[in-house]
């Protein structure tokens, strides 16, 4: 059989080699005092880069406690559009020239039926996970444009792929950006940018203690809502290390072939072959009893 014969028939369909970034470039991670954020800078640290964080309180004790050796802080609040107007001023006052690696890792987690999830609420977390994170982006893109090279890491969650009950708000926010996050990659790929969508499943990072929740304590919804919010809580503490997913990032900054999807954590090497295979039905099953529910 000749080489021809044996070419990958998709191989024209793949994304093609993209010029590489490295030690001495600037990454920008969103929300880079706790957890995958945390995880993300130190080992961006650790490969050369120079590494600029963000925290919507970048002086507070707690704050510098929680920051990475090596990563300047600025301040970005996602909830506030005048604040992502201020990033670009921000990165001036740093000297962070031309940021060549955006990870878009901050974002709320949200629960809550449907029918009781308040407007304001819905409101603002569309404008931390969704709007916020593509804002930050537009204001990267022209230079990384005209640099010709860079990477973009958008944090979902599995959730975007596998929704499950009572948190239909945050998984529709992460589907969105992975939505995004695809449709900008074939955008960016002539300007030599690579674009990715993280997806972890239940990590470890101490978030089940910031979640917001938005539920009638005494309405037709509030068991079966504690049931899941219980297990989901415990998959949070049972989950792997923010570490992990630092290293699946890394990957989608260093490979020239960046896949468009990465993803680890609550069995994310079956559940996506699985859910080719089973009916989505079963596949939704599945995720509600992991939730017991
Ligand atoms: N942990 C999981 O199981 C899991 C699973 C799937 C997806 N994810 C996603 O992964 C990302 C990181 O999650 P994590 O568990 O590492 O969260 P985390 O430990 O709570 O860290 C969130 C980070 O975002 C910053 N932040 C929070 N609200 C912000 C806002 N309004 N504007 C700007 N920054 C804000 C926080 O910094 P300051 O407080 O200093 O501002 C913090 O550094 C999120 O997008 C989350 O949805 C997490």
């Amino acid at each position: 059989m000749t080489k021809r014969h044996l070419r990958n028939p998709f191989s024209r369909l793949s994304t093609p080699e993209l010029p590489t970034v490295g030690p001495g470039d600037t990454a920008l991670v969103t929300g880079a005092t706790s957890g995958i954020g945390q995880a993300t800078a130190t080992a961006l640290v650790n490969a050369g880069f120079r590494v600029i964080g963000t925290s919507r309180d970048p002086g507070s004790l707690n704050s510098v406690a929680n920051t990475p050796e090596g990563v300047t802080l600025v301040p970005l609040d996602l909830s506030d559009p005048a604040s992502i107007d201020r990033l670009p001023g921000e990165l001036e006052k740093v000297r962070a020239g031309t940021v060549s690696v955006l990870v878009n890792n901050a974002g709320e987690s949200q629960n809550g039926p449907l029918e009781e999830l308040p407007h304001d609420a819905m409101t603002r977390l569309f404008q931390i996970n969704v709007i916020g994170q593509v804002e930050v982006t537009q204001k990267i893109l022209p230079a990384m444009r005209d640099q010709g090279r860079g990477r973009i890491v958008f944090v979902g969650s599995m959730l975007g792929s596998f929704p499950l009950a009572h948190r239909g708000s945050y998984g529709a926010s992460k589907a969105a950006v992975k939505a995004f996050g695809f449709s900008a990659r074939r955008e960016l790929r002539p300007f030599g940018i690579g674009v990715s969508v993280m997806e972890p499943g239940a990590i470890d990072t101490g978030i089940s203690q910031r979640r917001t929740i938005y539920v009638d304590r005494n309405g037709p919804y509030a068991d079966e809502f504690a049931t899941m919010l219980k297990n989901l809580n415990a998959n949070e503490a049972e989950g792997i290390s923010a570490g992990i997913v630092a290293d699946e990032i890394m990957e989608a900054v260093t490979d020239p072939r960046p896949k468009p999807l990465y993803a680890v954590g609550s069995s994310a090497g079956v559940a996506f072959p699985a859910s080719r295979l089973l009916p989505r039905d079963a596949m939704h099953g599945i995720i509600a009893k992991r939730h017991g529910i």
